[in-house]
């Protein structure tokens, strides 16, 4: 049975610094906490957990008890004998073990296709009025899957002329569509993805559409680029 300062772990930490104790990738880079007695002492920890670091909030609102428990679960000065009041803290089996993403060795979503859509949606009717694959993972051929989708972090905008602009999708495109039909009109490859919502403006008279393509989440490669189209 779990001790009281592993249970005020589980509840209170595992989601960025996992369930061994072994760190994540979730915010950037969650330190591991292994061995952490080797490099802080008990007055430190609970400073850090009263502070917060970096993108770690604050964690003031733990009682003294709490904190007390965490960090003799954490610097391994436990007493064998302190499994009393775990009731109190986590009453249940099991954990949350973090936010994983349902993936398949290959590093590609575990879900049949596709993995990424844009849909526009009728709200006067409350209907989709069209929906279309966005995005492609290029490295799969699959004669019954013409376009995979992909994940996808930006939003898409609409010009007077009746133009869709999205990037958003891992394979470092920015597309056009048809407003009306979803029809995908053009695309142009960008340094790395744009996970950003592109903009559009105008200057001496011409009108540009300008993305940020800084790629870097997920696995992907980073860029500092902005990037802009002339209509
Ligand atoms: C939202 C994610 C998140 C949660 C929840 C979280 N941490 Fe952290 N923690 C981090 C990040 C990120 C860092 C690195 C901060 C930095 O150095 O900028 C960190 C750093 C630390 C450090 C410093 C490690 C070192 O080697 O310097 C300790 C100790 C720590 N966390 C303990 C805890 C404990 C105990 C809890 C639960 C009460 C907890 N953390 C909850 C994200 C989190």
């Amino acid at each position: 049975m779990a001790t009281i300062g592993k249970n005020v772990y589980n509840a209170a930490c595992i989601s960025c610094h996992g369930a061994n104790l072994e760190g994540s990738n979730l915010y950037g880079n969650v330190p591991s906490l292994v061995n952490l007695k080797d490099r802080i002492d008990k007055p430190q920890l609970i400073k850090t957990l009263k502070n917060g670091k970096g993108v770690m909030p604050s964690f003031g609102t733990l009682s003294e008890n709490a904190l007390n428990a965490l960090s003799a679960y954490l610097l391994q000065t436990e007493e064998k004998n302190n499994n009393k009041d775990v009731a109190a803290t986590w009453p249940y089996p099991y954990t949350f073990g973090g936010y994983k993403r349902f993936i398949a060795p290959d590093g590609l979503a575990a879900i049949n296709p596709p993995w990424g859509q844009l849909s526009a949606i009728d709200l006067n009717l409350g209907e989709i009025k069209w929906q279309v694959t966005l995005g492609n993972v290029d490295s799969i051929k699959i004669a019954s899957i013409a376009q995979t989708g992909t994940e996808n972090y930006g939003g898409p905008i609409v010009t007077a002329g009746n133009l869709i602009f999205i990037a958003a999708t891992t394979d470092s495109k920015i597309r056009a569509f048809d407003k009306s039909t979803g029809k995908e009109l053009w695309s142009a490859k960008l340094p790395a993805p744009g996970f950003s919502t592109p903009a559009t403006f105008s200057k001496n008279g011409k009108q540009y559409i300008v993305t940020a393509a800084g790629g870097g989440k997920i696995g992907q490669r980073s860029s500092g680029y902005y990037v802009a189209y002339a209509l």
